[in-house]
């Protein structure tokens, strides 16, 4: 069987993706569907997917229906995600809700769930040479961690009325909105390429350190990026008063008066947005904030290099994953 390069992987799934028709009513449940689908997305998830697969001497044709429907899953939480953030732009293109309107985010996301859990039953019913406790156990882990992603979705919003959350906590929700479902992807990879259940373990916290250096980016990014490379807008999280990293790390680095200052500023829904954005910016920047959070990020690439080197699985599918984690750690999208 041959094995393929990220990037290859990434063509294919894309053209795979190309080739998945809908119908074309109700044009507004649809079209919100296809255009969400359709360009920009890095296919972390499903490229993993994949990569794990090939690792363990599974089939990747086989196993592309089923990378289809995390991908469709992964993009129904963005409909959703940007509405809950109020975000107007997502992979340099408006979002759903702002192209059309909230109702048809709320909708086309529901029918993407739908068709996400149709597509991994049948997907994983379907496909041959796989034993049947494993097409079990990936369906359920599947399942579980649908629902996780909207437990660590709540946390989130939950979070953005306090001022307390700690560094434990937010780990443990971004475990939850991110980590689980790049973990998800790479174990359901691993079950259906026929690895033991010891080593889709191993492989699934290796996915949760990913995901955790994964979110931390994200945080950074939304901050530090270009917008025009991103693809959002730059300061969303602080306008929406997230508590991300960095602004737990500005918290325990500030003194009582400027943590007092930073409490006002957040809960100022007058301010000039920018101005609130530029503010918070160089807070972050006074108090070594951003070095604080490239030096987390670095250290999970680098735990979670060290897991990888412990599943047993072939030597050059270990080395595509760990190609693929290593373009992952200088993105800027
Ligand atoms: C966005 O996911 C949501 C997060 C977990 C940060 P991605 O950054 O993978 O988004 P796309 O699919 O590449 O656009
Ligand atoms: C990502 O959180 C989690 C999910 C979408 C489930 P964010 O809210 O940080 O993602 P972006 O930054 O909008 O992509
Ligand atoms: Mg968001
Ligand atoms: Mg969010
Ligand atoms: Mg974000």
């Amino acid at each position: 069987m041959p094995l393929y390069t990220h990037d290859q992987l990434f063509q294919q799934f894309n053209k795979a993706l190309d080739a998945v028709y809908y119908p074309a009513n109700p044009a507004e449940l649809y079209e919100p569907i296809n255009y969400a689908l359709s360009v920009g997305g890095k296919r972390l998830r499903p490229v993993f997917m994949l990569l794990a697969c090939q690792a363990f001497g599974g089939d990747v044709e086989r196993t592309m229906a089923a990378a289809i429907a995390l991908e469709t899953f992964h993009n129904y939480t963005l409909l959703h995600d940007d509405l809950m953030d109020n975000a107007d732009v997502r992979r340099g293109k408006p979002t759903v809700h702002k192209r059309w309107d909230a109702n048809v985010a709320i909708l086309s996301g529901d029918a993407m769930l739908e068709l996400a859990y149709g597509r991994m039953y049948q997907a994983l019913s379907q496909a041959d040479g796989i034993a049947e406790t494993a097409r079990q156990s990936a369906f359920r882990l599947f399942l579980e961690t649908t629902l996780q992603v909207s437990e660590g979705q709540q946390y989130d919003m939950n979070f953005e009325h306090r001022l307390d959350v700690t560094l434990n906590e937010y780990f443990e929700m971004i475990r939850l909105k991110t980590g689980v479902l790049i973990a998800c992807a790479l174990e359901m990879g691993a079950l259906v390429g026929g690895a033991t259940r010891e080593q889709a373990d191993k492989l699934y916290q290796y996915g949760l350190q990913i995901g955790r250096a994964f979110q931390l980016q994200d945080d950074y990014l939304d901050v530090f990026g270009d917008a025009k490379v991103f693809g959002k807008s730059i300061g969303g999280d602080i306008h929406e008063g997230k508590k991300t990293y960095l602004l737990i790390s500005a918290l325990s680095r500030s003194s009582a008066e400027q943590r007092l200052e930073i409490a006002d500023r957040l809960t100022d829904h007058d301010a000039d947005p920018q101005a609130k954005i530029d503010w918070f910016t160089q807070l972050y920047k006074s108090l070594g904030v951003p070095e604080a959070c490239a030096q987390e990020m670095l250290s999970c690439y680098y735990e979670a290099d060290k897991l990888l080197a412990s599943v047993k699985m072939d030597d050059t599918g270990r080395q595509l994953i760990k190609d693929f984690a290593d373009s992952l750690v200088h993105r800027v999208l």
